[in-house]
């Protein structure tokens, strides 16, 4: 049983010190207490809990704390990928809900699986999601002074459980001061894929990891025989050609991970139930 975490970008300019190590220590706590949860419970299971945790924290860009949209309205995205089943679910651009993850798991019950605007709004309503304000203050702060594109941002977590089954999921409240309407990479399969050989998150611009088709290409190479290390560096490579800004974190069936960046610097965990690795 393994797992990977990660937190998006951590920007330098708009955050401090202080922030680095709390954020740290909020990851260290997260992966830990989503590792005894994976104990009793599968991949899939897992990666929904590891994510709602990561929403519930204001420090990151996902559930409380997500990113403002050009028109002043916070707009979430999500997705869920269960390697065992192949069921990929989202929800893009859904609003007034603490948790887009919960939403999307019970999408995996369901035969559209992926909703987007009043769609996914009107879906949430129906199986009893409260309505929630994800604001923080610092996010309207930011979002007056027209600085939220600096916090590229987002969670992610994929797992793989004693079975050997892999997920991946995927939760942003987006780059910040977007266009209405806009559609992130987070509820694509360009953002997280996951099948029985891997499974892959990714943080970063949206447009340049559709672009990149970075979590699909890096699992696809996985399941045509190339090693996680080598997917992740020669879909990395490709990124280059267009100054792609993206992070992303894999594990692989035989429990490699592997994780790399574009740009300084994900912020990421990644446990094996002995050692506990937090990066920044
Ligand atoms: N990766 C999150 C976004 O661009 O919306």
């Amino acid at each position: 049983m393994k797992l990977l975490i990660h937190g998006g970008f951590f920007s330098e300019s708009s955050q401090s010190i202080e922030t680095k190590l709390v954020k740290q220590q909020a990851m260290s706590q997260i992966i830990r207490d989503a590792y005894v949860y994976l104990k009793e419970h599968t991949a899939k299971q897992t990666v929904v809990y590891a994510v709602k945790l990561l929403e519930d924290n204001p420090l990151f860009n996902a559930g409380i704390g997500s990113q403002i949209q050009r028109d002043g309205i916070i707009r979430m995205s999500a997705s869920l990928m269960d390697g065992k089943t192949k069921k990929f679910s989202g929800v893009i651009n859904i609003q007034q809900i603490k948790n887009p993850i919960e939403v999307v798991s019970c999408l995996q019950e369901v035969d559209d699986r992926v909703l987007g605007g009043e769609g996914a709004n009107t879906f949430a309503q129906h199986i009893g999601t409260e309505s929630y304000s994800t604001e923080i203050p610092q996010r309207r702060k930011e979002y007056e002074e027209k600085l939220a594109a600096t916090g590229i941002g987002t969670v992610g977590c994929v797992a793989i459980d004693a079975h050997g089954n892999l997920a991946a999921a995927t939760s942003t409240g987006g780059k910040g001061f977007e266009i209405p309407g806009r559609i992130s990479d987070s509820a694509t399969v360009a953002g997280n894929y996951a099948n029985g050989e891997c499974a892959v998150s990714c943080t970063g611009v949206g447009e340049d990891i559709v672009s990149g088709a970075l979590a699909a290409k890096i699992v696809t190479r996985v399941t045509d025989g190339i090693e996680i290390k080598s997917a992740f560096e020669k879909s990395f490579l490709e990124l280059e050609e267009f100054d792609g800004f993206a992070g992303a974190i894999g594990i692989d069936k035989n429990g490699a991970m592997y994780w790399q960046e574009s740009h300084p610097q994900i912020v990421f965990a990644a446990y094996d139930g002995l050692e506990l690795t937090v990066f920044q």
